[in-house]
């Protein structure tokens, strides 16, 4: 904890940023190995949510990894701080009043659960982006899986690094059943029900 460090009364709250809104914020937690479509579906959910008029921003694990995260390797201690600052950044845009999206692999329930603990239970909700390796691996979008399995990348995901299958996620997507529309439209019913789109 940081010494002589003490937080300023803010006039424009969290509260008075959702009623302005017009909806709650909250930060949607998508897990998945590579390749399992976090960051399309997170992308597809915020143009939907943004076309309703929503504030929205998706934090995204190629993105981040290119400034916020740009010293951040793949080593376990490097994937638990990049899942540090994210979370960090994901409270901050809360408190901003924005439906936060990221979307990292988050391998490690220790790394979700770490995320978790920095936000009330309302404000949480892990989503996980369900398909097989084999199907990641036979997606392989970026040419990595195979780059992985010839040795030439290491501590990759599902490869040679571990993923954990999420233990009670708020939300299931199967992205090898689920067409991307559908998909989107489950998590909008999912926060319709939450009542994220009333601001009280
Ligand atoms: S996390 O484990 O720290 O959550 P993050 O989501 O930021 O990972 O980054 C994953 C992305 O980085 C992958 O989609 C892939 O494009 C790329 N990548 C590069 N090297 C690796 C690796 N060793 N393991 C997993 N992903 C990697």
């Amino acid at each position: 904890m940081p010494k002589n460090i003490i937080h300023h009364n803010a006039f424009v709250t969290r509260d008075r940023r959702n009623q302005l809104n017009g909806h709650k914020s909250v930060v949607l937690w998508f897990t998945g190995l590579s390749g399992s479509g976090k960051s399309t579906l997170a992308h597809s959910l915020e143009a939907k949510i943004h076309q309703l008029g929503g504030a929205t921003f998706v934090l995204d694990g190629d993105n981040v990894r290119y400034g916020l995260s740009a010293d951040l390797g793949f080593s376990a201690a490097d994937r638990t701080e990049n899942i540090r600052r994210i979370s960090a950044v994901a409270k901050i845009m809360l408190e901003a009043g924005i439906i936060v999206m990221t979307a990292f692999i988050s391998p490690l329930e220790a790394h979700r659960n770490m995320a978790r603990g920095l936000f009330a239970d309302a404000d949480f909700i892990e989503i996980y982006c369900k398909a097989s390796l084999e199907i990641c691996e036979k997606r392989d979008t970026k040419g990595l899986y195979k780059k992985a399995r010839a040795g030439e990348i290491k501590n990759y995901t599902g490869i040679n690094s571990p993923y954990e299958i999420p233990v009670n996620p708020e939300l299931i997507i199967n992205t090898e059943l689920e067409d991307l529309d559908n998909s989107v439209l489950k998590i909008i019913k999912f926060l319709q029900n939450k009542n994220i789109f009333d601001a009280k």
